[in-house]
Parts: structure tokens; C-alpha cells; sequence
């Protein structure tokens, strides 16, 4: 009979998640401890809460800033030196700017260049320093594999009719940023093949209290209904890190509801 690999083989994996204070991050830190990984979560902030009551063999936090050179590869002997391996890499972090930042959520012709320049630092750059840093340590046990988080914004342009009078603007240097992610993903899966598999996950967009005219019309525009949640993504990122995929690489998973099909 044919064996059936399952999410039993992320226990005792460990892995690494970048942005792992975030929204995204942390459920995808708790959802890795619930299935018997070991977990490192690097970030600029705290996370708010531990994600369980697992100890410091099973989870730890380390503070980075990935927009600094050198810090991307603090990240990986970090979690060496915790855990001494690495097995999955799962790459949330972004720059991600506040509603009242100047330069970011502002219209086009007011777009800032060194946000631009920031946004491609933390969420390209320094995961094409972390890949290096890290690639012999995830090749080392059999089973690596990196997840790269995008956006549907790494592969649709936004629809200006969405965000009239939201208060909410899209961002070119983020909309960069994720099609590179993606295209880095595929290269670094011909790259790192076979002894690592490289993929990228796309989510639609996360509701996160947004004017009801946007979630709105963002939903009318969904072919499931509504925005994203974190919960929705656990499936789709541990399927990804796990043997369930073991013939899976260089694929843009797209997780947005059917937005991008119509
Ligand atoms: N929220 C959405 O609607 C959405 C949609 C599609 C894709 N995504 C992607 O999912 C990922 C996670 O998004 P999220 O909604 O959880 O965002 P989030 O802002 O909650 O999490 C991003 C994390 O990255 C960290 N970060 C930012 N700059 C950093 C730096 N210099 N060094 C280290 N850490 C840094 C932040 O502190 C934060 O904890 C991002 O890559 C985002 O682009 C989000």
C-alpha cells in the first residue's frame, strides 16, 4: 500500500519564519508548533504574545531588522545556534509602512523612492542573503524547503475603481517587491533543486478592519465572498513546507479566493 506523507512530517522540523511577530506570521508560528515543529520567529518588533506555552527548545524569538545589511544572515546562525539545524525557511516579512506614514499611502505621483528602496531591501534583498546564508543547512537533511510569501498584487495591477475615496492607495514599490519574490522564488527553485524545494504562496487580501466600502467591494469582487484571513493561509503554507508537496517546486500557490480569476 501506498504511504501517505502528512503534516507528521514537519515534527521536529525546524523552521524559521520571518516577520513572525506579524499578523501572518504568528498564526503560521502557532500553526508549526501545533504539528511538532520547532520555531524561530525573527522581526524588528516583539511578538505580542508567545504564540504557545512552548518552551525555549521549541520556539524562540529573535529581534532583526532585515532593511540592515548583515542581519538576514544574524537570522540564520540565530537559529542555528538555537536549534542547531534548518529545515523551512517560511518568508513573511514586508515592509509595510502605517496609513500615516508620508510617502507610502499616498497616490502614485506622490510615491517615495526611498520607500520603494525599502520595501525591495526587506522584502527581496534580504531573503536572496538569507537563501545563501542558509541554502547547505536546508540541503543538509533532506526535507528543506522555503515558503516566500507575495501578494495577488506580485501578478494584478490594482483596480483604481477599489480604492475611490477609501483613504487606501496601492503601492508600487510593494506591487514590485512581490513579482520579484516570486520570480526569486522559481530561481532559486532550479537553483537549490534537489535537495530543497523553493515556492511562493499569493494571498488576496487580509481583512484587517478596512472601510466598509473597500471590503466591500472587495468582496463583491471575490468569487468566495470575502477578504482573507491569517487561518486561511495555515493550510496552504504547511502543505508547502511538508512532504505533501514533495514534488512541488517553483509554483506561485495563489490563495485569494478566486479574486484573480475573473
Ligand atoms: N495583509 C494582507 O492583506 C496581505 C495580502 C497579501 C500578501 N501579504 C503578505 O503577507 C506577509 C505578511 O503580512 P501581514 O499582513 O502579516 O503583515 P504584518 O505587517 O502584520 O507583518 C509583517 C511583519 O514584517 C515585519 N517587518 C517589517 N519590516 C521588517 C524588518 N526590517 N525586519 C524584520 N521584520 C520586519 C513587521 O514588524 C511585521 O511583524 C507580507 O509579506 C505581506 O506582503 C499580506
Amino acid at each position: 500500500m501506498a504511504t501517505v506523507p502528512d503534516f507528521r512530517s514537519l515534527e521536529d522540523r525546524v523552521v524559521l519564519i520571518t516577520g513572525g511577530a506579524g499578523h501572518i506570521g504568528s498564526t503560521l508560528a502557532e500553526a508549526f508548533l501545533a504539528v511538532g515543529s520547532r520555531v524561530a520567529t525573527v522581526d524588528l518588533t516583539d511578538p505580542v504574545g508567545p504564540p504557545t506555552d512552548a518552551g525555549p527548545d521549541r520556539y524562540q524569538h529573535l529581534p532583526v531588522d532585515l532593511s540592515r545589511d548583515g542581519d538576514a544572515v544574524m537570522a540564520c546562525d540565530g537559529v542555528l545556534n538555537a536549534f542547531g539545524r534548518l529545515d523551512t525557511i517560511v518568508a513573511t516579512a514586508s515592509w509595510m509602512g502605517t496609513a500615516t506614514t508620508p510617502g507610502w499611502n499616498v497616490p502614485f505621483d506622490e510615491q517615495d523612492e526611498r520607500l520603494w528602496a525599502e520595501v525591495l531591501q526587506v522584502g527581496v534583498t534580504a531573503n536572496f542573503t538569507l537563501m545563501k546564508r542558509a541554502f547547505p543547512h536546508l540541503a543538509a537533511n533532506g526535507g528543506g524547503s522555503v515558503v516566500l510569501l507575495s501578494s495577488i498584487y506580485g501578478f494584478c495591477g490594482p483596480q483604481p475603481a477599489m480604492y475611490e475615496d477609501t483613504g487606501i492607495n496601492n503601492i508600487a514599490g510593494y506591487a514590485a517587491s512581490k513579482g520579484a519574490l516570486v520570480q526569486l522564488a522559481r530561481w532559486l527553485a532550479t537553483t537549490m533543486a534537489p535537495d530543497v524545494r523553493v515556492n511562493a504562496v499569493s494571498p488576496g487580501g487580509l481583512f484587517r478592519d478596512q472601510r466598509p466600502p473597500f471590503e466591500e467591494r472587495y468582496s463583491e469582487r471575490t468569487p468566495l465572498g470575502r477578504m482573507a484571513t491569517e487561518e486561511d493561509l495555515v493550510g496552504p503554507v504547511l502543505f508547502l513546507a511538508s512532504d505533501l508537496s514533495r514534488y512541488i517546486t517553483g509554483h506561485d500557490l495563489v490563495v485569494d479566493g478566486g479574486f484573480s480569476t475573473w
